[in-house]
């Protein structure tokens, strides 16, 4: 029996969505947007962020520690918000827990497809991605663009200073950011894709400044509003859409640092309350006592 089928939670049950940092809020917003009547349980494992330069098992060993800790609040569905772990870690974890699990990959190479598509109804056509150096080496945006359509290329591009420069603070009107977008884009900018995916939950924050060195030939995908539309539809299949009028955000992190309100509220879009905070070595132990 796939694992999901012994799921028990409630419609009224919150989602939980987890990622490496805080970017993931960038999908708790898009889900507040599409479910308003949602409730969410957020996991950012600040304390451990960036996974976008660790190795593959280290994501695999935090993700799996991390959504460990989320399943405790009993949630009736949970988001894997950060594409370094939908990359990695994924198909593994999906087994490991019983209550379905979704990735933002396929949300977003979906979005990608579409994009191209509209624009090159049929034959080759390319579409860019940037990404963390881990999830551009895992392949796995490629193989699950390849998986949908086979005449689309993917070109990619790590872009390992994009995290620093916007947990740093720094606007889209910085001379830096342009300056460091400038170099990396250059290579992309040259074919001239018909999408570029924005496969890291920070870079959206700098998607003006992207769209603008990119030239408007290049429509940007965003995987949260995508993945917020699959989230609801398999809620909807499985008959557990809320029927609230407004949901509750909760928030746990790993580490509170001194920037968390500026930089958690850049990715909500609006002031986020105070988050809990979350011994790092507690979910560790937690996650040896099961194993
Ligand atoms: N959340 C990560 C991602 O979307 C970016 C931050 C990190 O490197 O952990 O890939």
């Amino acid at each position: 029996m796939p694992r999901e089928e012994q799921l028990k939670s409630p419609p009224g049950a919150p989602i939980g969505v987890f990622d490496s940092g805080l970017g993931g809020l960038t999908v708790v917003r898009a889900i507040q947007r599409l479910m308003p009547g949602e409730s969410i349980v957020y996991f950012g494992d600040t304390a451990r962020v960036p996974y976008g330069n660790k190795s593959a098992r280290t994501v695999q060993q935090f993700a799996w520690q991390c959504l460990n800790f989320l399943a405790r609040s009993q949630p009736k569905l949970m988001v894997i918000a950060c594409n370094t772990v939908s990359a990695i870690a994924l198909e593994a974890l999906v087994n490991a827990f019983p209550v379905p699990l979704i990735g933002v990959l396929e949300p977003g190479a979906t979005a990608a497809v579409q994009a191209a598509r509209a624009r090159v109804p049929a034959g080759e056509c390319s579409v860019g991605l940037i990404a963390t150096e881990a999830t551009v080496a895992s392949r796995g945006y490629q193989m699950a663009i390849a998986r949908l359509d086979r005449g689309v290329q993917v070109v990619a591009r790590a872009c390992p200073l994009l995290v620093p420069l916007i947990e740093e603070g720094r606007s889209s009107r910085s001379v830096v950011v342009r300056m460091v977008l400038e170099e990396y884009l250059e290579p992309l900018r040259q074919i001239s894709p018909l999408a570029l995916i924005l496969g890291c939950t920070h870079y959206p924050i700098f998607s003006d400044v992207i769209a603008d060195v990119m030239g408007g030939d290049t429509m940007l995908v965003d995987s949260a509003t995508q993945t917020a539309h699959v989230v609801r539809s398999r809620l909807e299949s499985l008959g557990l859409l809320s029927a609230g009028a407004a949901g509750k955000l909760s928030c746990y992190v790993t580490d509170q640092g001194q920037r968390f309100e500026m930089v958690a509220s850049q990715f909500l879009g609006r002031p986020v309350g105070q988050p809990v905070w979350v011994d790092p070595e507690s979910i560790e132990r937690q996650a040896l006592e099961i194993k």
